[in-house]
């Protein structure tokens, strides 16, 4: 049939890795537009800065910027784990600060995914000590299940299970942050990249 002729030839080298769609690109994309709605509507006249975390933030913050009609200013930080143990203990190492000071600024953190929170707590306890006048934290995708601390989340685009999942800028090894929609991976191809180790 034609129908499954078009799909096999839209399956590309990522999507053959992927057992299901969680989340399709027109539902972010529908959602990314109420929230950036509730954000231009919540910080009217605050001339917010907005700190994403690189990389997995890259896609969301670059779709919500677009989707917000006031005045913003961007910046970025970046981290990186320092062993399983230290990140486990809630402890990640800042390899890119903010180029922008926050003292007397409203904070509109942005995230990917948070998931135990742990490296969310670490963050924002440091932005903290910078003295904005408000912190906020907005995420797309949010794995409540999965938290070890309690963090309050003002925006939250998407609840996820308590599973695995890559596209949309989530990778698994540094691979599939390019999906525009967010699914799990193959059993198959997580035991091929394990086997590969
Ligand atoms: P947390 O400190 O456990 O909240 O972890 C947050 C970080 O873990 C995110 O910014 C992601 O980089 C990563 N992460 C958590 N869950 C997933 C997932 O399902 N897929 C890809 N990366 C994830």
């Amino acid at each position: 049939m034609n129908n499954d002729k078009t799909s096999a030839s839209q399956l590309s080298e990522l999507t053959q890795d992927i057992d299901r769609i969680l989340i399709t690109e027109i539902e972010i994309k529908n959602r990314i537009i109420e929230i950036g709605r509730q954000i231009s509507n919540d910080y009217h006249g605050k001339n917010p800065l907005l700190i994403g975390v690189l990389k997995g933030v890259l896609f969301f913050l670059a779709d919500l910027l677009r989707c917000i009609t006031i005045p913003v200013e961007v910046d970025f930080l970046a981290v990186s784990s320092y062993s399983t143990e230290a990140r486990n203990k809630g402890v990640v190492r800042l390899v890119k600060d903010l180029d922008i000071p926050i003292q007397d600024r409203h904070i509109l953190f942005v995230e990917d995914v948070v998931d135990t929170g742990l490296t969310l707590n670490y963050l924002l306890k440091n932005l903290k000590m910078r003295n904005p006048t408000s912190i906020q934290v907005c995420t797309l995708f949010d794995k409540s299940k999965h938290r070890l601390v309690s963090l309050p989340l003002s925006y939250v685009g998407f609840e996820l299970p308590d599973r695995f999942v890559v596209g949309y800028g989530l990778d698994f090894r540094e691979k599939y942050r390019n999906l525009p929609f967010v699914g799990l991976l193959k059993p198959s191809v997580l035991a091929r990249e394990m086997d590969g180790e």
